[in-house]
């Protein structure tokens, strides 16, 4: 009785000196880089993403790796490391066949969204993606925790940047089975990102996005929902996932409505993914049990997220 006290006091004390230690030491503090190598290393990363160039994310990982071992401070750099390795696994498809191996890429780019979060807390792009990786995590070796910890890292990031994150968080979920209770949110939560971007609540049984498009800006929160330098087709790309989540719900008619928004965009005849959303125009009632299949098929009949051009529909320029 008396060594078990002894013992309880003891873990107590040992566990409160370990939090007094941790806060008593200054946090990661971030620092801008500036040397030729970062700079060299954030072109390679552009230039492989804006290109869709999957088969040379090795190149800029080498670089930007070797940029953040000098200065492991930068947050951009921690960021981009983050998302070359979501982007890698995102898009396995591309890999024939898929190695195991591919489910190192959620742990290193969780590794690296955290750094990105500590050291600039005030993107909430980098917390959107950080939830979105530990749900991935969690979801891939079966650790329920790590799961619910993601889902409420998405709401924090959800209530930091709604336009952007309903968006990044719902398409994470687009992969769930169609009747699960995370899938209906997700898609709900495509909804809701079209509400905010209309400034208006979207007829739901007449989705049609063009009494909008004169709000189309670069600035502010709400460039998250137009096209830009760094996501070129990201209208295009934002309702051909809600289309695609649409139509593995079961609603191929309204699934149809959306997809035919993409067409609104200025650009839509240069996106290079256009015949992808025109054939699922003409398919979307065939679609709606190949969607619904957790193995992976063509890109025709897979879901965006899992067709092997999850990041570069939006991403590549041309
Ligand atoms: C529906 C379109 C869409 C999809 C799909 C998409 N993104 Fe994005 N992405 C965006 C938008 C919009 C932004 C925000 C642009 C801004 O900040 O102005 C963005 C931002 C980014 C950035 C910019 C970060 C920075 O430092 O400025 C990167 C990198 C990125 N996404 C990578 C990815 C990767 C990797 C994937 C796949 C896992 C992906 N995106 C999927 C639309 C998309």
């Amino acid at each position: 009785m008396f060594r078990g006290l002894i013992l309880a006091i003891l873990v107590i004390s040992l566990c409160a000196c370990e939090r007094i230690a941790v806060l008593a030491t200054p946090k990661k503090e971030p620092i801008p880089s500036c040397t030729a190598l970062a700079a060299t290393a954030e072109n390679q990363f552009w230039s492989t993403l804006h290109s869709g160039n999957y088969q040379t994310i090795s190149e800029a990982d080498r670089l930007l790796t070797a940029a953040y071992l000098e200065n492991p401070n930068d947050p951009k750099i921690a960021a981009h490391l983050g998302f070359l390795h979501i982007w890698k696994i995102t898009e396995r498809a591309r890999e024939k066949p898929i190695p195991p191996t591919i489910v190192n890429e959620i742990i290193l780019s969780k590794k690296y969204f955290k750094d990105a979060v500590l050291l600039d807390p005030s993107d909430p792009r980098f917390l959107g993606f950080l939830g979105d990786s530990q749900l991935a995590e969690g979801k891939i070796f079966h650790d329920e925790r790590q799961e619910v910890h993601g889902y409420f890292t998405v709401k924090r990031a959800i209530r930091s940047w709604p336009q952007f994150n309903y968006f990044t968080g719902g398409y994470a979920m687009s992969v769930l089975p169609a009747n699960s209770k995370h899938f209906q949110e997700g898609l709900k939560w495509q909804w809701k990102t079209m509400d905010l971007c209309a400034h208006d609540e979207v007829d739901r049984a007449h989705p049609s996005f063009k009494p909008y498009m004169k709000l189309e800006t670069r600035q502010g929160w709400d460039r998250a929902c137009w096209n830009s330098w760094i996501a070129p087709y990201n209208f295009e790309g934002f309702f051909l996932n809600m289309g695609d989540m649409l139509v593995k719900n079961g609603d191929w008619k309204t699934g149809i409505k959306i997809y035919r928004n993409a067409k609104l965009a200025k650009n839509y005849s240069a996106w290079p993914y256009r015949e992808l959303l025109e054939k699922r125009i003409q398919d979307a009632r065939q679609n709606v049990s190949e969607f619904r299949k957790e193995t992976i098929s063509t890109p025709e009949h897979t879901i965006l997220f899992n067709s092997g051009y999850g990041c570069v529909a939006c991403h590549q320029a041309g």
